[in-house]
């Protein structure tokens, strides 16, 4: 037995696969060196010597994986939602998004949106910021500080935007590379993104350089993809000469030549899904971003069906609630509409596919970070301590029952430990 080995006890649920979950009532975890080293029913023989945690009757589950979020827009929950997302990112988006400018600012808004990732179970997210690099590095370093995983992309916007958001192109690459040059090493947690907004604010040159950036510091891409029709309107007038928004970015090496990450793809087309599924790239389905904007129901199950990576995301503040398990229940009720309005071909979400997406497939979008998502061994040990006590009732409940409970029910009040790579992460402080 090595020395760094801790043992937590409890009912562990999780999923291998989106087909079941696996579930041990009163099992026990061994974590060495901050990754799982082996769930089982009964402790090990050689680590009986071990400090053992016992969370008694709660549930201990992985952390939640948000696949896209705005830091900035974090102030702007639950407002102009009455929008779509043109006149929404003109009105309400981008003259909140300028106020990063002034660092202060920064420090105080993104503090209070750390700690309430922290309070909500969010142990990884893939983030964007603003256009500004301090504001970006205070985001950042807040991030390391709490001990949070996370991706997060100083944005580029090189046209179509308001004057304060418009970068000049060769400036705006050039904080890019400087912020890839200051972080790609500095945290084992907190790492770069490149992170073109979407066709319509960055020309083809910003784009294609960013991809040349990206290939050159191995770094991970983020953008926005066929969120709503106007949009794709304005990207086929953009780009008259291209196959369809996706090849936009495919011919500038922004569609999975490092690992990629779309929000939304509500409207792909057929072409588009295959060109996802053979590039890797990944769909951040923002269910409740959808639906508050009238953008539509993204076709999980087809992208599924078509081997398309998928995760969930909130897209605050498109989405209005920072809560995963919020989403979760929002992507379920959504795949059951479009069964019933659209295509009954394709059958709606199950509750363990959706806790699956939630966790074990966004987690592999952080393949280069570790393998997160999942209770099996060699996984980080990201995890949620569970107590459900509140919304119990008087009968005897599945594992799986009070998972499912907790994800409709369930809020930050009911989360009591939260673990990042081993470590169980402090209330992170507010500035
Ligand atoms: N497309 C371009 N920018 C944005 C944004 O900030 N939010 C959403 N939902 N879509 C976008
Ligand atoms: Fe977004």
């Amino acid at each position: 037995m090595g020395n760094n080995v801790k043992v937590y006890k409890g009912n562990v649920i999780f999923t291998k696969t989106p087909q079941e979950f696996e579930q041990l009532e009163g099992g026990y975890i061994v974590v060495e060196d901050g990754k799982v080293k082996e769930v089982a029913q009964n402790l090990p023989e050689q680590y009986k010597d071990a400090e053992v945690v016992d969370y008694g009757d709660k549930l201990i589950i992985p952390g939640f994986i948000d696949l896209h979020l705005h830091a900035p827009q974090f102030p702007n929950r639950g407002l102009g939602l009455d929008k779509e997302l043109l006149p929404w990112l003109e009105t309400y988006t981008f003259p909140e998004e300028a106020k990063f400018k002034d660092t202060e600012y920064a420090k105080k808004v993104y503090s209070r949106l750390v700690r309430e990732l922290w309070k909500y179970g969010t142990t990884r997210s893939v983030v964007f910021s603003t256009i500004h690099k301090d504001s970006t590095k205070v985001l950042m370093d807040l991030f390391i500080e709490a001990g949070l995983g996370a991706y997060v992309g100083k944005v580029n916007m090189n046209r179509n935007s308001s004057p304060d958001l418009t970068e000049d192109t060769q400036e705006s690459l050039k904080i890019t590379e400087e912020l890839l040059q200051e972080y790609s090493d500095k945290s084992p947690l907190v790492k770069p993104i490149i992170t073109p907004r979407f066709v319509p604010s960055c020309t083809a040159e910003l784009m294609k350089d960013l991809g040349d950036l990206a290939k050159k510091y191995d770094a991970p891409v983020q953008s926005h993809l066929s969120e709503n029709r106007g949009e794709i309107e304005w990207v086929k007038e953009l780009h008259p000469d291209s196959k369809n928004y996706a090849d936009v970015y495919d011919k500038l090496g922004l569609f999975g030549q490092q690992p990629t990450v779309m929000a939304h793809c509500v409207h792909v087309t057929d072409d588009e899904i295959k060109l996802m599924a053979d590039n890797g790239v990944f769909v951040a389905h923002s269910p409740e971003s959808n639906y508050n904007l009238s953008s539509g129901i993204a076709p999980i199950r087809k992208f599924l069906e078509a081997g398309v990576n998928v995760g969930f995301a909130t897209d605050i503040s498109g989405g209005h609630a920072i809560s995963m398990m919020d989403v979760i229940a929002g992507a379920m009720k959504g795949s059951k509409m479009r069964w019933v309005y659209l295509e009954e071909e394709y059958a709606s979400l199950s509750v363990p596919e959706v806790f699956y997406l939630a966790t074990k497939s966004a987690g592999r979008f952080f393949s280069k970070v570790g393998k997160i998502g999942s209770f099996e061994e060699g996984y980080e040990f990201d995890a949620l301590v569970i107590d459900d006590e509140s919304i119990s009732d008087l009968n005897p409940r599945s594992l799986p029952e009070r998972l499912q409970r907790f994800l409709y029910l369930g809020d930050d009040r009911n989360i009591v430990e939260r673990f990042v790579s081993g470590k169980n992460l402090p209330e992170p402080k507010v500035y």
